[in-house]
This record gives structure tokens, C-alpha cells and sequence, in this order.
């Protein structure tokens, strides 16, 4: 479970609580209440600590004080803020996150933490009592389900200060607004976290049943396999024919709105596991590719928030679920599909399935006459060669629309990159047999750029982004993170500006 997060305004040394956690800028100099905590203690904290040397104020350092004379908190933990001037989005989450590493050994249950009143370049109160919100919740997940002995004793209460009494309302909502978007985030990284042999294409569908019993304003149906060769969704079925798991085609829809106003639909990539098909992949390439419907996780999380906080917005979310598997019955190299828009596709790659099942997803919500249409996808392993696990890839046909997911990823610190959609890309896809086939060669280069060529030729009627989080959704290999959330915080972003 998550944390309870509070909002007070009040003197530092007057605050009864096992910890209280204020700052120290760069040069020993004082924050604002930590210079109001030296000064009840009669300077105690200057000439008896911080002039003996033990901190200087650089991000990263703390150091935890018992005995405060004059306060009424069991302890102070004066945490490194660098330098003042230089304090922006980076520098902010390094503090928050240091501030709670320095409990991690420590059975601290509860903590006030006037961190919240740094001033941040360009960063409102509500900002940055919101992001607060999540950088703690964040660090503190843990995906423990399978694990026989679960972590105790952490941290349960988490007050976030403003500095004055007017502040309290616009503090309050914020951490509403940041509660929903990292119970968001949760909800999406409990998802993904799962493995496989569990998270198949019907416990996605089972889960996204669950959301609308829990949130009645949500609409849910499925499509099984019949209904999907009925509409001509060929795409998506030559991907999952492979496997004994079924596929399911998912849509949740929530009307907060006007009546007849347009929805933003997103779409996620729910493959539950990519092996590759009959390309399959070697090991290092295979593990991990559980993570492979993050999008579809991050397009359920997006729900659960929208359905939280009743934003007055029409959303619309849709996951292509399939499992990509080797097999007797398994879609081949050289086979020719006919996509539900009608376009063939010569098949010359059966690793790039998610692109085949995005373009019957992407056609099909055309019947929504959408506002815009995004797209959630761990699509191309070249998205983490040209920009790591830092930022997303972001594609557009419609640059108000580019525009608008960048600043939003900018203000949620879950920062997207914009590459280019030149038609100067598009030959790449050319096939000799079929309207195109679903990979260009290597030689070609660019692969995060053609994947988004081929959906975009499913998209030509309404405005529309790409999102490749392959190297976003989660941890990379060898770190232990798992799942991130990602892009959840962006897309909540996206919707609150929108609301
Ligand atoms: N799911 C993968 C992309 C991926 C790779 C996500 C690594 C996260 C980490 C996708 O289905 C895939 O296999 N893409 C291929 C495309 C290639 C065959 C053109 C890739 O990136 O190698
Ligand atoms: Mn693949
Ligand atoms: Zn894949």
C-alpha cells in the first residue's frame, strides 16, 4: 500500500513528530526553516554541528541530528540542496530522493518534510508539493507479490509543508492530483511487474473488467478471437496464432466530458511476452520481454487516474493483447496479412509484431471520430540506442498535438524527444508483393523512425502520436527496477492541462 501524504504550514520547531527534514543549500547555508530551527535552538545547530564540518549542503549528503534543544521533533534531518540558484526539476527530485534514502535503515514511520518549500526555477507550490508526491511513492515501490518474506517498517505518513496558511488549499490539491497520478503509477507497474505465465491476454482483459466494476464510469468490452476475424483484424490474429493463449482486444471508455465532445484515445501495446515469433530472440534480447505490454499497463493506469479524479475530459483507452510465440501454428516470414484497414503486409520480420498489432488497433478507433489518437508502445529496441532510458520517443503527424505531449512530459518530469516522420522514411517499407512489408532492412537505419512510418500509414485520418517507451516503461537490464510507470506521469499531465 501506499503512503499517506498531508499537507501543514507551521514552525519547524514547534512540530511534534518523530522527524522533521529540512534542507542545507551548498556553503552551509540555511534554508529558510532550518535557519528558524538554529535560531529556537540558540544557534545550537550552527556553532555546535555544521561549524565542526560534517556537511557542507551538496546534493546527496545528510546528516540526521537527535536532541535538538528547544524543538519538539525526535530527530532533524538536514539533507544537502546544492547549490541555490541551480535548484531545477533534477536537482529537486536528487534532494527528495536523498532525503528518503537517508531513512532506509531506520524504522521511521512517519516524517515532515519542509522540502516542499524550496524554491524550484519556474515550479509553482502545487508543483512542487505534487511531484513530491510521486518521487516518494516512487521510491518506495516495491513488487513483492511472489516474494515469501516482505520488507516491514517502512514509511507510512509523509507531511509535506507550505509556507504559509494561504498555501494549504493549492497544497491540498496537489497532493490529490499526485496521489491519483502515483497510484497510477503503481497500479501500472503492479501490472507489468507480473510475470508472464500470469499475465497472459485474458488476465489484461480480466483486469481491465476489474477497473470498471471498481470505477462504474468506466465502460469495458472485449473482443475474443471470433469477433476479431469477424471485423478482419488480421494483423493481430497472425501475431497471437502462434500461441495456446487467446488474444483480446480491449476497450475502456470513459465519458467525463461534454456529452459529444471528441475523445483522446490512446492505445497500448499489450503483448504479454515477446519471444520473437520464429525470429526468436537469444536470451539477453528474450528476458524481460514481460515488460512488453507496459503500454497497455500504462493506458489502464491512465484510466483508473481519469476515473479518480472525474477529469471532465472523454477518454478512450484500447489494448491489442497477444502473446508472441514460436509454434506449430505460428505467423511466418514471407506471409502476406490483411490489416483491418485493408492495406496488405508482406511479413519479413515476426519480431516486429508490435507494429501489426498497433495498425488494426489504430484503424479501429477511427469509429470513435477521435480528438486525437496517442499510441503507448515498447516498440523498437533502436528507441534505447538513440535516447537511452531517459526519454521517450515521440512521433506526430500533427505538431500542435508534438507539441503539447513534450511540454506536458517536460512539466511531469517524464521528458519525451521528438524524431522526425519525414515521407523520406517511408521507401524503407516498400515490399515487391504487398502494399508494404512490416520491417525496412537493417541497412536501412532508423529504426524507431520506420516503425512509426508503418503506423502511420494507419493513421491518416485524425491527429496522432507515437510514444516508443522501450527504453522508458522499465528498468534496463541488470538494474533491478523493473517497471517505471512510465509514461503515466506525462500522459496525466497531457489530460490535467487538457481538464
Ligand atoms: N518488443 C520489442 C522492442 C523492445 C526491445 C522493447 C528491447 C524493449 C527492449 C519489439 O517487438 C521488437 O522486437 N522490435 C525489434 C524490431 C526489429 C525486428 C525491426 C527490435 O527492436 O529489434
Ligand atoms: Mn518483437
Ligand atoms: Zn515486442
Amino acid at each position: 500500500m501506499g503512503i499517506e501524504f498531508t499537507i501543514k504550514s507551521g514552525q519547524p520547531s514547534k512540530q511534534r513528530s518523530s522527524l522533521i527534514i529540512v534542507g542545507l543549500f551548498e556553503g552551509k547555508k540555511l534554508t529558510a526553516p532550518l535557519e528558524a530551527l538554529n535560531k529556537a535552538s540558540e544557534d545550537f545547530i550552527v556553532s555546535n554541528i555544521l561549524k565542526r564540518g560534517d556537511l557542507d549542503g551538496k546534493i546527496g549528503q545528510s546528516l540526521m541530528l537527535y536532541n535538538v534543544p528547544n524543538s519538539l521533533a525526535d530527530r532533524i534531518l538536514i539533507v544537502g540542496c546544492g547549490q541555490e540558484r541551480k535548484l531545477q526539476e533534477k536537482e529537486y527530485k536528487d534532494i527528495l530522493v536523498s532525503s528518503i534514502k537517508a531513512l532506509s535503515d531506520k524504522s521511521i514511520t512517519e516524517a515532515i518534510s519542509f522540502l516542499t518549500e524550496l524554491s524550484v526555477k519556474n515550479r509553482d507550490i502545487h508543483w512542487r508539493v505534487k511531484f513530491a508526491v510521486e518521487v516518494v511513492d516512487d521510491l518506495l515501490y516495491r513488487f513483492d507479490v511472489y516474494k515469501s518474506k516482505k520488507e516491514t517498517g517502512r514509511l507510512r505518513r509523509m507531511t509535506f509543508t507550505v509556507p504559509t496558511k494561504r498555501d494549504l488549499a493549492v497544497g491540498e490539491r496537489a497532493i490529490v492530483e499526485g496521489q491519483a497520478v502515483s497510484r497510477a503509477v503503481t497500479f501500472t507497474k503492479d501490472l507489468a511487474n507480473q510475470p508472464p505465465n500470469v499475465c497472459n491476454p485474458a488476465f489484461l482483459a480480466d483486469e481491465a473488467q476489474k477497473l470498471s466494476k471498481r470505477f462504474p464510469s468506466i465502460q469495458t468490452a472485449i473482443l475474443d478471437r471470433k469477433e476479431m476475424e469477424a471485423l478482419g483484424m488480421g494483423c493481430i490474429l497472425a501475431v497471437a496464432q502462434g500461441s495456446r493463449n487467446v488474444p483480446k482486444f480491449i476497450t475502456m471508455a470513459y465519458h467525463g466530458g461534454k456529452k459529444e465532445g471528441k475523445p483522446i484515445v490512446f492505445v497500448g501495446k499489450g503483448v504479454t511476452f515477446d519471444s520473437g515469433g520464429l525470429n526468436l530472440k537469444d536470451t539477453p534480447n528474450m528476458v524481460g520481454m514481460k515488460y512488453d505490454m507496459c503500454g497497455a499497463a500504462t493506458v489502464m493506469g491512465v484510466l483508473q487516474a481519469v476515473a479518480e479524479l472525474h477529469l471532465p475530459v472523454n477518454v478512450v483507452g484500447v489494448i491489442a493483447a497477444v502473446e508472441n510465440m514460436p509454434g506449430g501454428n505460428a505467423y511466418r516470414l514471407d506471409d502476406v496479412l490483411k490489416s483491418l484497414s485493408g492495406q496488405t503486409i508482406e511479413v519479413n520480420n515476426t519480431d516486429a509484431e508490435g507494429r501489426l498489432i498497433l495498425c488494426d488497433a489504430l484503424t479501429y478507433v477511427e469509429r470513435y471520430n477521435p480528438d486525437c489518437v496517442i499510441d503507448i508502445a515498447t516498440l523498437t529496441g533502436a528507441c534505447i540506442t538513440a535516447l537511452g532510458h531517459i526519454a521517450t520517443g515521440l512521433l506526430s503527424n500533427h505538431q500542435p498535438l508534438a507539441n503539447e505531449l513534450l511540454d506536458a512530459g517536460q512539466k511531469a518530469y517524464d521528458r519525451a524527444w521528438q524524431m522526425p516522420l519525414w515521407d523520406d522514411f517511408q521507401s524503407g517499407l516498400e515490399s515487391k508483393v504487398a502494399d508494404m512489408q512490416n520491417v525496412a532492412g537493417s541497412a536501412f537505419g532508423a529504426g524507431t523512425i520506420t516503425a512509426a512510418c508503418f503506423l502511420s500509414r494507419f493513421t491518416k485520418k485524425y491527429h496522432w502520436a507515437h510514444l516508443d517507451v522501450a527504453g522508458t516503461a522499465c528498468g534496463f537490464a541488470g538494474s533491478d527496477k523493473g517497471a517505471l510507470g512510465r509514461p503515466v506521469p506525462q500522459l496525466m499531465q497531457f489530460l490535467l492541462d487538457r481538464a
